[in-house]
């Protein structure tokens, strides 16, 4: 067992390892403990004779794992460690009363710049989840017959929904254009009885919306007031729905808005106005999104106002946690299909000619929106990264996406969220974004500070370390006027010289190491250690090629990684000899008898040829037998 532990300790060092030298020579580039502290990895040392032999400051920037190798003590490093601090993490709560789906409500985080952290999101979908529902109905005459069957719908709408949860507000609303040419025909007569002479009695004048009933739980009320109405007409086939669902959306009072599960529900026959439109009737001015009902619940701007465009109405329906049903008729669905797509959080589907499937379709839509989970975040600042990695409760998981995602979340099923958060930069301030399941009035509040500077507690002024003559922070003196180096052991020789022009004089280039490692820098020049030579100490005479063994074959000297042969000797190792005595015969013989190449001194045969000058000839009867 014992055994066994310590294999698994060795592997994981040897994974640490691996990231170590990584790391480390990112990290012994940084000269301050405030840029090694901002770079991932590494740590820096504060520990006064912890640099060797004249080593630069920078050396004090390592991993925290090197550091502890060159007995830097843990007291001793500033190595600012990630955290997340739970704030607010209330149970998981049904109804009725305060319902909590989404946990943790609250975190702090510190991050190290560049290191990712992460921190794991829950979400319970509860039954009894209260719900607000809000009927926006087109009253455009072709809609008479519906209004005939939405009139009874009230008690059905509550009692279907009722069975999901115990608490059902219903509200209702209506919309036919904006009162101008050419929507609605402006002749006076026309604007107070808007409806075909045929048409019988019930027509009421031109409107934009009407809030007829805001969010009531009393489905008789609901009856009553929605019998009252009159239909009305006008004259273009799109109708303003557009304006209406941006009233209906942003007077939260008038309709009364709770904070539960909100959702509008949308019918028409026809298709709809949007952002520009309003120039057909001479109306320039962008909707403001604001609400402008009177006191009688009527949108009484929509002729000073344009349609709001699609964006706009999916920015204040997310903003407003507000789910939307469009029930048209089929002609439209496609029409409505294209715009849903365009809407997070909205679902279409196919409303009968008179509205008869009305009920059956929201309970549908309903569940449909309420199994579909999307996590995601909001006012983050532009220097933090997020992703999600999402564990669904249908098996599904996905890693590393934009937002979290979860389909077919059934009641009472838990779903999971890793959230991993990376900072690119320092922040200047504490920041603060909320991460929210979308449609949903519940949210998790993040505060974000990132870990940017050195809480050294060794300052101490005219420090001994620092000769005297300077003052000692973060283990670095910063010395007084006239004088420099590491220790402030120099004395300025120049107007502009300085700790660090001094220590460049002492790098072969600007960013390699001190001395190439192999020296200290002594007030501007390098004092080599060991064997190691050369102005920059960047010579190793054991460095050049060996042959036989020996360095530069015993014929040269090693000269800075290059070997330097004496008289007649010549190649890397100094193993060749120039001279060609060996290759001839006699004196002034030919070389290599004009059979072989003389190579170092010694003949290479051509084929055919052997011997030591190449002057035998291989017996052919021997060859071929
Ligand atoms: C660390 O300290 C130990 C004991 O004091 C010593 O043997 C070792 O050489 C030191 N290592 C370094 C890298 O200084
Ligand atoms: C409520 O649910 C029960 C059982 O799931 C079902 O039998 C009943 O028809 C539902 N009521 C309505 C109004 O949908
Ligand atoms: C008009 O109303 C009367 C009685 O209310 C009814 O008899 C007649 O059929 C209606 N006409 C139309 C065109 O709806
Ligand atoms: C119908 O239009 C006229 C003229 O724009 C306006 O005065 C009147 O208030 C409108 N009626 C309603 C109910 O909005
Ligand atoms: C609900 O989802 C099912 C399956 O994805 C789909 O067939 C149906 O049309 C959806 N209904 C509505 C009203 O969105
Ligand atoms: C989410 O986490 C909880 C607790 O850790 C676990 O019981 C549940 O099965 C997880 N759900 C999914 C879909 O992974
Ligand atoms: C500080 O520098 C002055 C010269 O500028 C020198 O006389 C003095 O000895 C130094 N102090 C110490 C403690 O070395
Ligand atoms: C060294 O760095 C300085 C300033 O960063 C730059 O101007 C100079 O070109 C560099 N020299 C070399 C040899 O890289």
């Amino acid at each position: 067992m014992k055994g066994m532990w310590l294999m698994i300790v060795l592997l994981l060092h040897c994974v640490e390892l691996k990231g170590i030298l990584g790391a480390q020579g990112i990290c012994q580039l940084k000269t301050s403990c405030t840029e090694c502290v901002r770079t991932p990895g590494c740590a820096w040392c504060v520990k006064k004779d912890f640099l060797k032999g004249g080593e630069p400051n920078e050396r004090r920037c390592d991993t925290p794992e090197a550091l502890s190798i060159r007995n830097c003590s843990l007291e001793e490093v500033i190595n600012p460690q990630p955290t997340t601090e739970t704030i607010w993490d209330k149970e998981f709560r049904s109804g009725p009363g305060a319902v909590v789906q989404l946990r943790p409500q609250s975190l702090h985080l510190k991050l190290r710049v560049g290191v990712p952290q992460s921190f794991e999101v829950t979400f319970k979908r509860t039954e009894g989840y209260p719900i607000d529902l809000y009927y926006l109905m087109d009253f455009s005459y072709s809609m008479k017959d519906d209004l005939q069957n939405v009139k009874k719908l009230g008690r059905q709408i509550l009692s279907t929904l009722r069975n999901v949860t115990s608490t059902v507000r219903i509200g209702f609303g209506s919309f036919v254009d904006k009162v101008a040419m050419p929507y609605v025909s402006t002749v006076k007569a026309k604007l107070a009885y808007p409806c075909s002479a045929s048409s019988n009695g019930s027509c009421q004048p031109n409107f934009t919306f009407k809030n007829v009933l805001p969010l009531t739980e009393d489905a008789g009320e609901f009856e009553r007031r929605v019998s009252q109405e009159k239909i009305s007409a006008n004259l273009d086939p799109p109708e303003s729905g557009f304006d209406a669902i941006m009233q209906a959306t942003v007077c939260q009072k008038e309709i009364g808005w709770g904070q539960v599960s909100r959702i509008i529900v949308y019918t028409s026959d026809n298709s709809f106005h949007m952002a520009g439109d309003g120039k057909l009737g001479g109306i320039y001015q962008p909707n403001d999104g604001k609400c402008h009902l009177n006191s009688e619940g009527v949108h009484d701007k929509g002729a000073i106002y344009d349609y709001p465009s699609v964006a706009h109405l999916s920015e204040v329906l997310s903003a407003n946690n507000i789910k939307l049903i469009f029930a048209v008729t089929e002609e439209f669905f496609p029409n409505y299909e294209a715009l849903s797509e365009l809407i997070p959080q909205s679902v279409v589907g196919v409303l009968k000619g008179d509205s008869s499937n009305v009920v059956q379709l929201i309970s549908e839509a309903y569940e449909n929106l309420s199994s579909i989970i999307l996590l995601q975040h909001m006012q983050a600042p532009s220097s933090l990264e997020l992703s999600y990695s999402s564990s669904c409760s249908d098996g599904v998981h996905t890693l590393g996406q934009k937002r979290g995602e979860c389909n077919n979340v059934r009641i009472n099923d838990q779903v999971n969220f890793t959230v991993t958060l990376s900072s690119s930069a320092c922040l200047p301030k504490k920041e603060m974004f909320i991460i929210k399941p979308r449609g949903i009035n519940e949210v998790l509040h993040v505060t974000v500070d990132t870990l940017c500077d050195c809480d050294c507690q060794d300052r101490e002024e005219q420090s001994s370390y620092c000769s005297g003559n300077g003052t000692l922070s973060c283990g670095l003196c910063s010395c007084d006027e006239g004088h420099m180096g590491q220790q402030c052991e120099c004395h300025q020789q120049q107007d502009g010289d300085t700790t660090l022009t001094l220590e460049a004089l002492c790098r072969q280039m600007n960013s390699s190491l001190v001395c190439s490692g192999h020296g200290s820098c002594d007030c501007g020049r390098c004092v080599c250690r060991g064997h190691y030579t050369g102005h920059f100490c960047h010579c190793d005479p054991t460095s050049c090629s060996r042959h036989g063994n020996m360095i530069c074959g015993g014929r040269g000297v090693c000269n800075c990684g290059m070997c330097e042969c004496y008289g007649d000797f010549s190649g890397p190792a100094c193993e060749c000899s120039t001279l060609v005595d060996q290759c001839q015969t006699g004196d002034r013989g030919p070389l290599c008898t004009h059979h072989g190449r003389c190579k170092c001194n010694q003949c290479q045969c051509d084929s055919g040829f052997f011997g030591e000058h190449c002057g035998k000839l291989e017996a052919p009867c021997q060859k071929y037998q």
